[in-house]
């Protein structure tokens, strides 16, 4: 297909993750260490311009439909309103506004949803991975459990919807509070999807033994709901939905990228807060397109670059296998 990220695999890439920022708001044990990481320094961060003109390239040269902006906490990047209207005023190969999606832990949330879904902004997703507040500050090291819930109704209120919210369980931890995250999300009309944890933050923070799998959150939930497999809707999406109690208005999801990788259908590339392209958030190599960007590269060597490292993608990350190499960065630096 000219014009589209495709891979030796027949795989097309049409959701662009753009990381804006590796700083963090909070610091969750299985993403970050409590004393947080060396930031990346400013004059290697992609600014507005930068990330702007590469989102234009990838929706106008490459067949992007859906961008999403990641972090680390992609609220910290004070441009951020004006980095989505620029996206918004793209048009994708279908001419239609390109789908602009946000993942965030909520924090400052209340204050700037409005504000992002008058930029054009169409979605959030928003971590949350408990509804206690003791357990929550023990995950996070930061108390702000009340911030969060205030988050995610602004973003309902502004009509950033469907918000979901995205939860990793640690054994021991928050694993029986998965009912009640279950029970506080249909309350609120928002979609829950557990995510298995996956070892890409502190190396100790994660054992192959401990790990809660797709498997154990079912019976986790199974004990308090009736759960019942949706049809599937979106073949590239990475959760498996479930419709609770059988109501298909009412779904649980489950991303079991360590239990049940889905690479074959993966349709992601990837771009960190200082401008490499990554095809697969295990990548254990980069493409730089800040350097050519910055040395004065035009759209169509940028485009070029960027179709190159997307052909060159491998096949599937082998989370599922005992030689699974661990990828350079952590969570915070890839955007998850
Ligand atoms: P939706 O469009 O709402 O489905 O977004 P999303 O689920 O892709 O985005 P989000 O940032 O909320 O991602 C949730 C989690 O899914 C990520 O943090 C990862 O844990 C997992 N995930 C997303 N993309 C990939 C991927 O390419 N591979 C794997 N293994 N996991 C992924
Ligand atoms: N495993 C699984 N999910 C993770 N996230 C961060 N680190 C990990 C990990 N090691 C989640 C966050 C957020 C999403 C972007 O990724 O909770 O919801
Ligand atoms: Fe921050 Fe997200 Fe990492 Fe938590 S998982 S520390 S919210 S980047």
């Amino acid at each position: 297909i000219p014009g589209a990220l495709v891979d030796r695999f027949g795989r097309v890439a049409r959701d662009l993750r753009v990381s804006l920022t590796d700083r963090c708001t909070l610091r969750c044990s299985y993403c970050m260490p409590p004393e947080g990481l060396d930031w990346l320094p400013t004059e290697q961060t992609l600014t507005d311009a930068e990330v702007s003109r590469l989102c234009r390239i990838g929706v106008e040269r490459l067949g992007i439909r859906t961008i999403r902006f990641t972090g680390g906490e992609p609220l910290l990047r004070r441009g951020l309103e004006s980095i989505v209207a620029e996206a918004a005023s793209l048009r994708t190969d279908q001419g239609v506004t390109p789908e602009l999606a946000l993942t965030t832990n909520g924090l400052g949330l209340a204050r700037r949803a409005q504000a992002l879904a008058d930029a054009g902004l169409t979605r959030v997703n928003v971590s949350l991975d408990t509804p206690d507040a003791e357990h929550y500050a023990r995950i996070t090291h930061r108390d702000r459990l009340p911030d969060v819930l205030a988050g995610i109704a602004a973003a309902q209120r502004a009509g950033l919807t469907p918000v979901k919210v995205n939860a990793v369980l640690l054994r021991g931890v928050n694993d029986t509070d998965a009912p009640a995250l279950l029970d506080f999300c249909l309350d609120a009309g928002v979609q829950l999807r557990f995510i298995e944890q996956m070892p890409i933050g502190p190396l100790e923070a994660w054992r192959r033994g401990r790990l809660i799998t797709a498997d154990d959150i079912l019976a986790l939930l199974g004990r308090t709901h009736r759960l019942s497999p949706a049809p599937v809707d979106d073949p590239h999406a990475p959760a498996r939905l479930w419709h609770v109690n059988g109501d298909p208005a009412r779904t649980v999801g489950i991303i079991a990228s360590v239990s049940a990788p889905f690479c074959e259908a993966c349709d992601r590339t990837r771009l960190t807060a200082d401008g490499q392209l990554r095809s697969c958030l295990f990548s254990t190599g980069e493409t730089d397109l800040r350097g050519p960007l910055r040395a004065g590269a035009d759209d169509a060597a940028l485009a070029r670059a960027w179709q190159d490292a997307m052909w060159a993608k491998p096949a599937a990350h082998g989370l599922d296998s005992a030689e699974f190499a661990t990828p350079s960065r952590t969570m915070s630096r890839i955007g998850g």
